[in-house]
């Protein structure tokens, strides 16, 4: 063996060495509530698919598209704030694990990792998202880049995450929910979320809360109908992931992208709106339904939240807002959240 591969082999070694992956997915059960919840959303009043459908491997690519997006604001305001607050928000909070829900590519969080560099200080990520491939290959990437970091991440949902983290204590932590994921979530969804956070949640703990903010309905809607098609795109490839799953036969180009805000809800809707009057079938889960013409079917919210408001809610919750971070034009906010 060469000493270049030998040392090859090293460093490979070393990133093992420092990188732990639980998958806690229980793909039984995964793939019961799927298909009740899929039934339920298409035969309802207002029909529904859940979001979950937006990620295979083609959405999750579509998804990282429209975060470069001129239009899509929102990923580029967050880490522009995560950018200027990081070093302070690790200095204040001191924490020795970041664990984050839905991490995906982890792009944003490497700001955090900057900071924990300079300061010399070393940590544990716990990065939890539902794609083990989108985990294991950011994972091996950080390592690589940031020889301090130690990985234990989880394949699981949010819920067996907070679960676990009750039970399995390092040091003070900081749990981070970005990207407005929270605004996925009806008040319903977004109560329970809560709950089990507030569970997760020592006393010395922090929990950092990225929120999109209220503002003109133009720009909103904007964010969410890019001029190239990339969320319609997005959208469409919903039924295509439907379509393999379920071996259905739902034709992409006989439906239409919406969006649009929903002032009195604040809450973007994005719909797909049948073209014509048709009958869709999917195979595997013995349905057939009727889609009348101009009929629309719900496939994600995304809220839009007041800072105080948001506040009040958490406050309520015996969660304390410690500090907000915002950006010039107040579009984006970052919260540093206790319990109380
Ligand atoms: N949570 C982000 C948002 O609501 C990302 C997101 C979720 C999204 N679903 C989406 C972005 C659908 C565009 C389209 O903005």
């Amino acid at each position: 063996m060469s000493a270049f591969s030998q040392s090859e082999n090293n460093s490979q070694d070393s990133l093992a060495a420092r990188l732990k992956i639980d998958y806690l997915l229980d793909f039984q059960a995964i793939e019961k509530d799927d298909i009740q919840e899929v039934i339920n959303g298409l035969n309802n009043e207002q029909k529904s698919i859940p979001a979950r459908y937006f990620y295979d491997s083609q959405g999750s690519q579509l998804f990282e598209d429209i975060c470069q997006l001129p239009e899509y604001y929102p990923t580029r305001t967050e880490a522009s704030i995560i950018k200027q607050y990081a070093l302070e928000i690790v200095k204040q909070t001191q924490a020795i694990e970041l664990v984050e829900l839905g991490s995906g590519s982890s792009t944003k969080t490497r700001y955090f990792f900057d900071a924990y560099q300079q300061l010399n200080i070393p940590l544990y990520y716990t990065p939890v998202d539902v794609s083990d491939s989108i985990l294991k290959t950011s994972a091996n990437q950080l390592l690589a880049d940031y020889p301090q970091l130690k990985i234990q991440g989880k394949v699981a949902t949010y819920h067996q995450a907070l679960q676990q983290l009750s039970n399995n204590f390092l040091g003070k932590r900081i749990i981070i929910f970005l990207g407005s994921s929270i605004g996925n979530f009806n008040s319903l969804k977004c109560d329970r979320f809560i709950n089990q956070l507030r569970s997760a949640l020592n006393s010395q703990d922090y929990f950092l809360l990225g929120i999109d903010l209220q503002k003109p309905r133009k720009i909103l809607e904007a964010a969410y109908n890019d001029a190239q098609g990339v969320t319609a795109a997005f959208n469409l490839n919903m039924l295509q992931h439907l379509n393999h799953r379920f071996a259905g036969n739902f034709k992409l180009d006989l439906f239409k992208h919406e969006a649009i805000y929903n002032q009195t809800e604040h809450q973007i809707e994005m719909y797909l709106i049948s073209q014509q009057a048709q009958t869709v079938t999917l195979s595997n889960l013995n349905l057939t339904i009727e889609l009348k013409k101009e009929e629309k079917i719900l496939t994600e919210i995304s809220r839009k939240f007041d800072l105080d408001k948001m506040e009040q809610y958490l406050s309520d919750r015996n969660l304390n807002v410690i500090k907000t971070y915002t950006d010039a034009r107040q579009w984006f906010g970052l919260l540093l959240v206790q319990l109380s």
